[in-house]
């Protein structure tokens, strides 16, 4: 199996379908977010608060490159929402693995995103419009990016148990996995 990479907007369903997709395959996941956390000893936030974004993605183009190059090929690694945006990170995803794009449309994140803002220091206290302003200016900024990926996956809705199984089936045939 390919060393697999999903990339997408915070809330796309990069870590849970991740994992699940490791799972069922039987093989290893690596979540690159908690790879930064349990290597710096500190939280996202907590990175963000002290070293600034410029800190944080210099943290996360490095664990990017640990990351792949430590592990086997059988490997599914979801990286954060703004890994392939910087430096030629999506060049090095690409030339080390298949890249899979989490899609989702704007209202179906803004839903997800919603509920789990508090952990994600870009979104932390924007209100439904205010998130709407950002995830609009961002992910218009952001498609160059994640549109680089080879393979492109429209996740859906994923707000419950059912939406995963469905959405994991599908993303299973799709790769063959
Ligand atoms: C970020 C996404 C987060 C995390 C950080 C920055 C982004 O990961 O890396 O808060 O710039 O989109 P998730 O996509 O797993 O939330």
């Amino acid at each position: 199996m390919e060393r697999v990479f999903l990339i997408g907007f915070m809330c796309s369903g990069k870590t849970t379908l991740g994992r699940l997709l490791a799972e069922r395959a039987g093989c290893r996941f690596i979540d690159l977010d908690e790879y930064i956390v349990k290597q710096q000893g500190k939280s996202v936030n907590a990175i963000f608060a002290e070293c600034g974004e410029e800190g944080f993605r210099n943290i996360e183009r490095d664990a990017l490159h640990e990351v792949a190059e430590s592990a086997e090929e059988s490997v599914v690694i979801a990286t954060g929402g703004g890994t392939p945006c910087f430096f030629d990170n999506m060049e090095y995803i690409n030339a080390n693995g298949k890249s899979v794009y989490l899609y989702s449309s704007q209202e179906e994140l803004l839903d997800r995103l919603e509920r789990y803002s508090a952990s994600r220091p870009l979104l932390k206290g924007k209100n439904r419009e205010e998130l709407r302003e950002y995830v609009s200016a961002a992910l218009s900024q952001r498609a160059c990016f994640y549109n680089k990926a080879s393979v492109l996956f429209d996740v859906g809705a994923l707000m419950n148990r059912r939406d995963v199984e469905d959405a994991l089936c599908r993303l299973r045939r799709l790769l063959h996995m």
